[in-house]
């Protein structure tokens, strides 16, 4: 099967199963999707990711119009696609309103000769005018410089452009022909202004997108070595807190149908076991039937945080025989803290178990980076 869909050529899929996978008590929402691809000929393989054109919020574009004064009906050219819209299907598909950028903020400076903005657009004032584009949407600044105007046919150049969102695909397509699964946290915080905001790609797949009914543009962005060893003998450990879960739902799901003998570890680890523990049943089977050692870190049950990287400690001398025997080592999730806490550690249990300088054990990750046996997919 041959993958012919890109960003400029996406396969119009629609969501037909979406559930909670955390429960009552949770302190934030993760969603399980299943996507369809049939008609698609879509092929993937576990590890690969799946990347997704969203919409934005009706509401968000109904707002900007009303800092346009355009009721959204307007014909425009968008030079990026080469293509014509009416207005408000481009600002719903094609254009970021969350975020203004510095084109935006000039055009306001110069049409408004507002002596905020000339002070914001100095260049001694980064972190302020980072703060303040995390706070104020194009549209509210629209709506706050009210007399400015705008013709809609300026405003593809005024605006960044709406780009994909990528997500691990948590299903191995020898058990889903013609679906791909998605582990989604849907992304919600208030702004310095106490503004509620939402992620717009996990608004659109968790909240608004109507099962079997809304279009949902897909394609596939193949992982470049994220991927499971070709000898179905090999040892993997899998290190995946929160959504970096993910993928390992497809590994685990391909080695099954493979009967794949290699040995599966995995470290999961996310805040409360009652209300987080994601396709519980499914590893906990998988663990009775010594299919998987399983090691959790819940870090809001306990007095202390307990991480993944923790329980990785308590566990380095089998660890470290794993990885001397062979085995793959994975981290997916969090880019930010996570991944780095989580080398730091194998790094240390390279030198304490392995017996080498921090020189040393340095370099044994470099190698195992070299083999393709230390594999990230973190963001
Ligand atoms: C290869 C890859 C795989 C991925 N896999 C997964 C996956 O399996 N599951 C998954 O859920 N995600 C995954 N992601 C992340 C995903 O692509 C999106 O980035 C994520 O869902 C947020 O997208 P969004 O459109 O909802 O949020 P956006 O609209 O892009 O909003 C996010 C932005 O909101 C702002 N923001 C967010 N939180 C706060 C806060 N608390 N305070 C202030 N500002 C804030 C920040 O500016 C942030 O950049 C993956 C990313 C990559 C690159
Ligand atoms: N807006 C939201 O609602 C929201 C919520 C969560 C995450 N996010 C963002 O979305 C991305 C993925 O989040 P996610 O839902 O997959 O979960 P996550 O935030 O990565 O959390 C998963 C688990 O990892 C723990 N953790 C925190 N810091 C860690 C570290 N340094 N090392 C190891 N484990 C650590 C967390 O514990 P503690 O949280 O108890 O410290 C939690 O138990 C992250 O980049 C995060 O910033 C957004």
């Amino acid at each position: 099967m041959m993958n012919t869909y890109d960003r400029l050529n996406p396969f119009s899929s629609r969501i037909v199963d979406r559930y909670l996978l955390t429960k009552d008590g949770s302190t934030k929402k993760t969603y399980h999707l299943a996507l369809s691809l049939d008609g698609s000929q879509i092929s993937y393989q576990p590890g690969d990711s799946l990347a997704i054109l969203p919409q934005n919020d009706p509401d968000d574009v109904d707002f900007f119009l009303k800092g346009v004064r355009c009721t959204g009906e307007e014909e425009i050219f968008d030079h990026r696609s080469k293509n014509t819209f009416s207005l408000r299907s481009y600002l719903l598909c094609k254009a970021n309103l969350h975020r203004a950028n510095h084109s935006f903020l000039r055009m306001l400076h110069e049409r408004s000769s507002s002596p905020d903005l000339a002070e914001l657009l100095l260049r001694e004032n980064k972190p302020k005018l980072v703060e303040f584009l995390d706070n104020e949407t194009p549209a509210d600044l629209l709506n706050t410089f009210s007399k400015v105007l705008v013709s809609p046919q300026e405003i593809p150049s005024l605006l960044l452009p709406l780009l994909p969102r990528f997500y691990s695909i948590a299903s191995s397509q020898r058990l889903f022909p013609n679906e791909v699964h998605l582990t989604v946290a849907a992304v919600s915080y208030t702004t310095n202004k106490g503004v509620q905001r939402h992620g717009v790609g996990t608004h659109f797949l968790c909240e608004r997108a109507l099962l079997e009914k809304t279009v949902v543009p897909l394609y596939i962005q193949p992982s470049h070595g994220f991927a499971l060893p070709a000898d179905s003998n090999a040892s993997i450990i899998l290190v995946g807190p929160g959504t970096g879960i993910a993928p390992y739902r497809a590994f685990l799901q391909e080695r099954l149908s493979r009967k794949a003998p290699g040995r599966n570890w995995l470290f999961f680890g996310e805040r409360n076991r009652s209300s987080d523990f994601y396709y519980e049943e499914f590893w906990l089977e998988l663990q009775q039937q010594k299919r998987l050692h399983l090691d959790l870190a819940f870090s809001r049950d306990g007095a202390e945080k307990l991480y993944v990287q923790h329980n990785m400690w308590k566990q380095r001398k089998a660890l470290w025989a794993w990885i001397e025997e062979g085995a793959y080592f994975y981290v997916c999730g969090d880019a930010k803290e996570m991944a780095k806490d989580v080398e730091a550690t194998l790094q240390k249990i390279a030198a304490s178990e392995g017996g080498l300088s921090d020189e040393d054990a340095r370099r044994k990750i470099k190698e195992m980076r070299a083999e393709k046996r230390y594999l990230a997919d973190v963001y």
